[in-house]
């Protein structure tokens, strides 16, 4: 098979990556790809926005099977697109992947179907979400609707700072039309677990639950990022509560999805937070995590190509997806001043050395007359498996240390939560 991965970051550089190692396939295409990803695959350069190239590039190559890496794509309707013109590709068509697209439809489908989540309201007029929010306890949660690239979410322990952000989200429109409607919701405390799982629309197959980084700073501290690093297994999601997991959470919303006539096709990821009154869910995005896949990718047995056909034949009930028992640690290095501006085009030194222990997944990389330099926040991925997590993480942070570039960023704490 000719495989297509659509976006060009570390999470495709991870999907690439275990793609190529499937015995269905022949070869790689990526678009865009980065400069790592153009080692592993042939690289078109059409941005993962594009649908209409994207389509045109697919059909011309006669690619038999493309795979979605970032949410836009498919919340623009890509699957819709390819899927009238008899072209084989994998995700959720439009209207399921509104799932991530709108949170206000996420919370629709959690309500509707008792799955659990954080108490909200949801807005479409500024002076009605103002008078909620000076009325509501603090801390509180304000999320623009739409896709804001990981920046629609605002924490807020003032009703200062409530005020401020829904008059940035709604007034001053700072996410643009993604910000039409709001939700005010209660803030929850809890280990965050991210679960991904592949549907076909009726079944699922799970994926080993990993653990993001979305701050900044060490502890936890700072803005949110798109994400700093992740390991997996984790250890607070023991089978019971994983069990439990898949039956009052993703299952229930794949069926609730089919019940609006949306069926579910592609890739769910839950992102979960562990209260005290047990699971919840905070979001659905319609794809991988970015890094969890840097993470759970590696650490998969199983050809992910043929799980991904079974979902597309609507076969999953009986496929067993299969891990290594290993443990997984991704570190991201960024460029400094992420997730806030940050200067590019800094060459990157060590990526020479043969990283026997790691993965080194490339995100914001670009190739200038033989170098390799930075193009972007989050700028390399780097993976180790061990047998234990201390271990995983003494070999990621050993290969972490032989890159470098000017300004390069990481946190020093990745995988500390799970040393329990
Ligand atoms: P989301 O994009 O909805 O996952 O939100 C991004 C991050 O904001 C999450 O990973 C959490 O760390 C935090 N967050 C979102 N909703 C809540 C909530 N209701 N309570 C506490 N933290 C939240
Ligand atoms: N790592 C968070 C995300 O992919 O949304």
């Amino acid at each position: 098979m000719k495989v297509l991965i659509i976006g060009g970051g570390g999470r495709e550089h991870a999907l690439v990556w275990k793609v190529k190692q499937s015995e269905y396939v022949k070869q790689v295409y990526c678009a865009p790809g980065n400069a790592g990803i153009a080692r592993d695959a042939i690289c078109e350069d059409i941005p993962a926005s594009d649908i209409k190239g994207i389509f045109h590039f697919a059909s011309r190559k006669r690619i038999d099977l493309t795979i979605v890496g970032p949410e836009a794509p498919l919340v623009d309707g890509i699957v819709d697109l390819f899927e009238s013109n008899g072209f084989p590709i994998f995700g959720p068509s439009e209207k399921a992947a509104e799932i991530e697209g709108s949170k206000v439809f996420a919370k629709y489908v959690l309500e509707k179907n008792d799955i659990p989540t954080a108490q909200y309201q949801a807005f479409s007029e500024f002076d009605e979400a103002k008078r909620y929010v000076k009325s509501v306890d603090l801390p509180v949660v304000i999320k623009a609707d739409g896709l804001a690239a990981g920046k629609g979410v605002l924490l807020c322990d003032t009703r200062e700072k409530a005020l401020a952000a829904l008059t940035k989200i709604m007034v001053d429109k700072a996410f643009g039309s993604a910000g039409r409607k709001v939700i005010v919701e209660e803030f929850l405390q809890g280990q965050e677990v991210s679960l991904i799982g592949i549907s076909d629309g009726e079944h699922l197959v799970y994926l080993v639950p990993s653990q993001d980084h979305k701050r900044i700073y060490d502890n936890d501290q700072g803005p949110n990022t798109g994400g700093m690093g992740a390991y997996a297994p984790v250890p607070f999601i023991d089978n019971g509560l994983l069990e439990r997991v898949k039956k009052e959470i993703m299952l229930p919303t794949i069926q609730g999805l089919a019940l609006e006539e949306r069926p579910y096709r592609g890739v769910l990821y839950a992102g979960l937070i562990l209260t005290k009154q047990g699971p919840k869910v905070l979001e659905f995005n319609c794809r991988f995590g970015d890094p969890e896949a840097q993470v759970i990718l590696p650490l998969a047995k199983s050809d992910l190509v043929e799980a991904v056909m079974a979902a597309r034949d609507g076969n999953l009930k009986d496929f067993r997806w299969k891990n290594h028992k290993q443990h997984a640690v991704c570190v991201v290095i960024a460029s400094g001043g992420y997730p806030g501006s940050y200067e590019k085009n800094k060459k990157i030194f060590g990526l020479e050395h043969s990283f026997n222990d790691a993965f080194v997944y490339h995100a914001g990389t670009k190739e200038i007359e033989n170098d390799i330099v930075t193009a972007g926040g989050r700028v390399l991925g780097v993976t180790a498996l061990g047998k234990s997590l201390p271990e995983a993480m003494q070999k990621a942070y050993a290969a972490v240390g032989r890159i470098t570039f000017d300004g390069a960023y990481y946190r020093k704490d990745i995988g500390a939560k799970g040393l329990l």
